[in-house]
């Protein structure tokens, strides 16, 4: 027999009455009618007592429940683990700690959904850049074979943009791997004091060849004179520089200019890469720091950009504990910033 809300009222009602009569017969002066008023009266009074509270208590729960599952299906999580803890009613207890649960699992699957994208995305991205060079080179090759390779300039021009291809293939492949080892934290950085300012001169006196072809001005501007120490891998860091200083001449007008600004506070130095180029749209800005991404897909490509260069200085200097902004206004230039560490004699 299942006990429903009636048959609980009905069995507490009678062992109400049952045990009321029970003391009213030991009052002296109590006629059987008023024993029987009494015995009907607090049958009735309490069979519909104990039916009323068991029913609000079941009703309002189980509406409770209603409305947890209602949230969790419009994905409203908003529920704090004070709340439970402070709550004393077992029903809202259970009810609150399912909707945590469950809301738990709901966050982890978005996660997990988002990560599958993520991944599909990239592996899209990955084998498309990976198509490129390589039909490329296939082309020319292919072409050579067929012939081509008995007409001594033909030979020559197609065996050197061959060779072009396969060498962005290659810088692909190194970008790829750098990028992923640096996610996965395979790659510890070893960290020493570097002197920043001759760190920049270096850099400019590498990409002096670009910088002329577009006869941009590359310049560094310190607050201070004499070195900047900071704490800092020297590859790394100096890979971070180049992309950046590249990028600002690559993706900047003709005849620009590309400043590095080194400015100073107690414990840092900040350091910003700015050019007066054409700037990068707001609705892409948030977007340039994700790998294979670029603004103008054919002028960044046509300019040799595998699109993950900003990518990896993002992890490069999270690993430094930096984090870098970027702030760009369309026709004016774009700015990216960044802090390092000092690190004193
Ligand atoms: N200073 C800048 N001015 C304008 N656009 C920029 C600037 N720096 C970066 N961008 C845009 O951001 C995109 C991403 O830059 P990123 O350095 O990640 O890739 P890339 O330069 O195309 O390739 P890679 O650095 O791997 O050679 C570029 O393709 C370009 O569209
Ligand atoms: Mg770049």
């Amino acid at each position: 027999m299942s006990l429903s809300p009636r048959i609980i009222a009905l069995l507490l009602a009678c062992l109400i009455s049952a045990l009321t009569l029970a003391f009213l017969t030991f009052v002296e002066g109590v006629t059987s009618s008023m024993l029987f008023v009494v015995g009907i009266s607090s049958f009735v009074i309490s069979f519909f007592l104990v039916l009323y509270a068991i029913e609000l208590l079941v009703f309002r729960e189980v509406n409770k429940m209603y409305k947890t599952i209602h949230q969790l299906k419009i994905r409203d999580f908003s529920i704090s683990r004070k709340s439970i803890i402070k709550n004393s009613n077992p029903f809202k207890k259970l009810n609150d700690e399912i909707f945590v649960y469950v809301a738990k699992k709901q966050k982890e699957i978005d996660e997990l959904k988002r990560l599958e994208q993520f991944r599909r995305e990239f592996l899209a991205d990955v084998s498309h850049e990976l198509k490129t060079p390589i039909f490329a080179a296939q082309g020319f090759i292919h072409t050579l074979i067929d012939g081509a390779v008995d007409d001594e300039h033909v030979r020559d021009k197609f065996l050197s943009k061959a060779a072009k291809s396969l060498d962005g293939l290659d810088a692909l492949v190194k970008d790829l791997v750098a990028l992923s080892q640096l996610e996965t934290g395979e790659v510890k950085m070893s960290f020493e004091r570097v002197n920043f300012s001759q760190l920049i001169q270096e850099i400019f006196e590498q990409l002096e060849t670009i910088a002329k072809a577009k006869n941009t001005s590359l310049s560094l501007k310190t607050s201070q004179p004499g070195p900047a120490w900071v704490k800092a891998d020297v590859q790394r860091i100096m890979q971070v520089m180049t992309n950046l200083i590249e990028n600002a001449v690559k993706y900047g007008n003709d005849n620009g200019k590309v400043i590095v600004h080194l400015e100073e506070d107690k414990k840092h130095i900040i350091v910003s890469v700015r050019d007066n180029g054409p700037g990068i749209p707001p609705e892409h800005l948030s977007r340039i720091f994700e790998r294979f991404y670029r603004v103008e897909k054919s002028r960044s490509k046509e300019r040799g950009g595998t699109g993950l260069g900003l990518a990896i200085v993002k992890h490069i200097l999270n690993a430094h504990k930096s984090k870098i902004t970027v702030m760009s206004k369309v026709d004016k230039g774009t700015t990216f910033r960044f802090k390092l560490e000092k690190m004193e004699v």
